[in-house]
């Protein structure tokens, strides 16, 4: 009788066992580049406790954080059109506009930025290097002028290598939306003046 590791069916078995484990390493890759499924998952349990939708993803008219535009940024259609004077009356030195993207302080007015996937306007072409500097040393794409508030960059910037790279990983796969969040607005002069 021959051995059965040299029978047709241990051969089919062994095929099997390399279609299967083929396509689960193909069906992650296309999800999130290189990154495990496990790293895929932490990215997504970091960014839930961080809180990143409570800022990069606008709010409804309920003022509930709306999913179809998840972490798509201040919405290109929402236009403000310059600082409100601060502070206001009774100390007040930061003001939020409805959509909760909008954030007027001592530093102009900021706008949260697309993190989805989009290529052209959110983080879709970026490196992972790009992410962590931008995350770590608090710079635009990475390499630009400093982030402004309210963005924590100052506490995420603690996070490991590990974790930032988990952060990254989950960003590559949520829907990319198109929306281009303007650029930050100057300083109004201060009430009074
Ligand atoms: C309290 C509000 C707030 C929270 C929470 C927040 N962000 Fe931000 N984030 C901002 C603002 C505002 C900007 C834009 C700052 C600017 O234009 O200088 C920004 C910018 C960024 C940028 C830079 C984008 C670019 O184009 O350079 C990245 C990346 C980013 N945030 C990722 C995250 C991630 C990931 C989380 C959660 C771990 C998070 N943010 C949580 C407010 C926030």
């Amino acid at each position: 009788m021959p051995r059965l590791t040299h029978s047709p069916i241990s051969a089919a078995i062994l095929l099997g066992f390399i279609i299967a484990f083929g396509f689960t390493a193909r069906g992650q890759q296309s999800r999130g580049g290189n990154a495990s499924q496990s790293a895929i998952d932490r990215g997504r349990y970091l960014v839930t406790v961080q809180d990143c939708n409570g800022c990069h993803t606008p709010f409804d008219a309920k003022g509930e954080p709306d999913l179809t535009k998840m972490l798509s940024g201040h919405p290109q259609d929402v236009r403000v059109a310059a600082a409100p004077r601060l502070p206001l009356q009774g100390g007040w030195i930061v003001a939020i506009n409805e959509t909760n993207t909008a954030w007027a302080g001592p530093w102009g007015v900021s706008f949260t930025s697309n993190i989805t996937p989009d290529r052209l306007t959110g983080i879709g072409l970026w490196t992972e290097q790009q992410f962590i500097s931008a995350i770590r040393n608090g710079k635009k794409g990475g390499g630009g002028r400093e982030l402004l508030p309210p963005m924590p960059w100052r506490m995420y910037a603690k996070l490991s290598d590990d974790d930032l790279k988990a952060i990254y990983a989950y960003l590559r796969t949520i829907p990319a939306v198109s929306n281009k969040v303007p650029n930050p607005i100057a300083p109004a002069a201060k009430a009074g003046n």
